[in-house]
């Protein structure tokens, strides 16, 4: 993989597809239009405030959550690119109840790639001029090209990910992505439209001194949780460590793979399951999470591992620097 510094994200992409000889290239276009479609979605966030693209749209989407404007546009724009393209053969999104199926029982249809989307990410930031995020997840189908996509093509094991990646709208707009060989970040030059290779093969410092969980649910917590917090604010050697939400998992996320840190959204006595979507939020982190280093368990399992039944299935997540990840782990097992 290439380590060379001001290389645009288009330079990068070419780059690295000719390092796997059998390659047809499907999966570059499928980065290259997330890429486009980022950068449409990162222009609108901008003008939030400005124009009228904050607020409520006065629907219900499938998780139960109001949906905001830019939940609505970010997923038009990000199916409309995969769609355009015709380099995909389904899609689900955590804003729609049904996966997407494109062209996918025309047997001139070879696309083998499935993507999930969770395409605006911290939607209650967005009114409030706070990061938000677009989190995305890349399989290859499992059943033959030609046929229609069904269910079984997206409840795949995280393990299957072809490619995982995330963007952040933060001060900085960036990329960073996965394809299973290390994970790269690229900042968007926002007067150019160009991303370049800003943070090469990324990598959570074994240990951190930030947790990051909302606190606010602490007294519903299980006792495991409950007493790992305490440990953290405990006063001996490195702690206590500093407490850090935004409440966007996409920037606590990409803050504590920077910094050294652990990202907690346990079940708790009301949300059994959690609040994480397994298939667009979890998986894509943990297979990041994996390859820059750190852990992403979901209680006594690797995220990675588990097979879920359902598309819209939420799941404990708790992710971040191999140690901190470790030591929750040793908090949770006394209470299996
Ligand atoms: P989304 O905006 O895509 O629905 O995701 C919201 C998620 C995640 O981004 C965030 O970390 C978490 O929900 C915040 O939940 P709480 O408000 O319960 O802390
Ligand atoms: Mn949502
Ligand atoms: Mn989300
Ligand atoms: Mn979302």
């Amino acid at each position: 993989m290439s380590q060379k510094k001001n290389f645009t994200l288009g330079e990068f992409i070419i780059e690295n597809q000719s390092a796997f000889p059998y390659s047809t290239g499907e999966l570059s276009k499928l980065i290259n239009a997330i890429r486009l479609a980022a950068k449409v979605v990162n222009h609108e966030v901008n003008k939030a405030g400005l124009v009228d693209i904050i607020g409520e749209i006065g629907e219900t989407n499938i998780q139960g959550e109001e949906q905001k404007k830019l939940d609505v546009f970010a997923n038009e724009k990000f199916i409309q690119a995969l769609i355009n393209r015709e380099i995909v053969c389904g899609i689900a999104s955590e804003e729609a109840e049904d996966f997407i199926s494109i062209n996918s029982n025309d047997e001139r249809n070879q696309n083998k790639y499935i993507v999930l989307i969770d395409p605006l990410d911290g939607s209650s930031n967005i009114d409030v001029n706070v990061s938000v995020g677009t989190i995305f997840s890349v399989y290859r189908r499992i059943t033959p090209v030609g046929t229609p996509v069904t269910l079984k093509d997206f409840l795949q094991p995280g393990k299957n990910q072809v490619a995982a990646g995330y963007i952040v709208y933060g001060t900085s707009t960036m990329l960073v992505y996965t394809t299973g060989h290390g994970v790269n970040g690229f900042t968007l030059n926002p007067a150019i439209g160009t991303f370049y290779l800003s943070h090469p093969e990324m990598q959570f410092p074994e240990t951190g001194n930030i947790y990051t969980v909302n606190e606010g649910n602490y007294i519903h917590f299980h006792q495991g949780v409950k007493d790992y917090i305490k440990y953290c604010q405990k006063e001996e050697e490195d702690r206590p460590y500093t407490s850090r939400y935004i409440g966007s998992l996409v920037s606590d996320f990409h803050r504590n793979m920077i910094k050294g840190g652990i990202y907690m959204y346990p079940k708790s006595s009301i949300t059994e399951e959690g609040k994480l979507r397994l298939l667009y939020e979890c998986n894509p982190m943990a297979f990041i999470a994996e390859q820059a280093n750190g852990l992403a368990i979901s209680g006594g399992s690797r995220i990675l591992d588990v097979v879920p039944t359902e598309l819209h299935q939420r799941i404990p997540f708790f992710s971040g620097s191999r140690k901190m990840v470790e030591k929750l782990k040793e908090f949770l097992d006394r209470y299996e």
